[in-house]
């Protein structure tokens, strides 16, 4: 079992390590499961079905997908937690049997229904949609093969909600099924931005609303239930669209959409990591 132990050395400490950032403009509100469920509620409020709601960088989306899928088969029964908008959850059903999209929020919830009517419908007929949180999963034990998590737990404030999260993920899958967890981890954060430094290029932020990954602590917690079979960081495309084409931009910011970040993809389809700059991680884990 889980003992209830901080995993990191705490918030405030997570803030001094990124001291070196400019100091914001505005304080943040302070981080609590309510002030993240607004947030994503006003997002998807505002911004509808846009492919971008969830992810501003739609080329790195594409590329993790893709990688995803690679680990389906036609048999599987998926759980596809924190579903946002559930593009990427349509994206699974033409991989597998059957597809659960899972998200807190009603109002993602609802633009995920919507656009499912609008899928093909063999699709259709494999995808359904339903309001939950990753903490408390309303499954019983062993439901699925796959269960796929991608930036939900960095929206749990609480680190230690965020392993309890992974244990419900373990509690859903039968044994031997796979978690397909991408996320993004302090160290990858300071990778990227160790690189960024030696090209004079500034810090990346931490988005206010996130609780980055600590990586080999959260590793060691998740070890009783979770054996590590992959981890994939795409520091390829991390390396052209956050540091090359930043350069190439200067002293504008580059967009995400800029055709530079779509070759990026193509290259790392081939070529997957240039020494892990990325701040992005996908864990691929074997319930045990
Ligand atoms: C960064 S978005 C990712 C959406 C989608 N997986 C993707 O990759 O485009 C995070 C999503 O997780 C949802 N979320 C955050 N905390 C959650 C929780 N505790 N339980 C379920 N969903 C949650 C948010 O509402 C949001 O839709």
């Amino acid at each position: 079992m889980l003992n209830k132990r901080p995993l990191i050395a705490d918030n405030a400490g997570t803030m001094t390590m990124l001291s070196d950032c400019p100091a914001p403009a505005k304080a943040a509100p302070s981080l609590t499961d309510e002030v993240v469920f607004d947030y994503w509620q006003n997002k998807a409020a505002e911004s509808g079905d846009r492919p971008d709601v969830t992810i501003r960088d739609t080329h790195y989306l594409d590329l993790e997908i893709g990688k995803i899928c690679t680990h389906l088969t036609p048999s599987d029964r998926v759980l596809d937690v924190g579903c946002g908008t559930g593009i990427t959850t349509g994206r699974f059903a033409r991989h597998c049997a059957e597809v659960v999209g899972v998200d807190f929020s009603p109002n993602m919830i609802a633009i995920a229904r919507d656009r499912l009517a609008t899928e093909p419908p063999d699709v259709r007929g494999k995808v359904r949609f339903e309001c939950g949180d990753a903490r408390r999963l309303d499954f019983p034990d062993r439901t699925f093969s796959r269960v796929i998590s991608q930036r939900c737990l960095i929206n749990i404030p609480d680190r230690w909600e965020q392993a309890q999260a992974v244990h419900e993920y373990a509690r859903v899958l039968a044994p031997g099924g796979l978690l397909l967890l991408s996320e993004v981890t302090l160290q990858g954060h300071e990778r990227v931005n160790h690189f960024r430094r030696q090209f004079g290029l500034s810090r990346l932020k931490v988005h206010w609303h996130n609780t980055y990954l600590d990586e080999p602590a959260f590793l060691a917690d998740i070890a009783p239930v979770f054996k590590p079979v992959d981890t994939i960081r795409f520091g390829t495309y991390g390396f052209i669209s956050k540091v090359i084409l930043p350069l190439l931009c200067a002293p504008d910011e580059p967009s995400f959409d800029h055709p530079l970040n779509a070759v990026a993809r193509q290259i790392a389809e081939k070529m997957p990591d240039i020494e892990g700059c990325i701040h992005h991680a996908l864990f691929v884990l074997r319930r045990r």
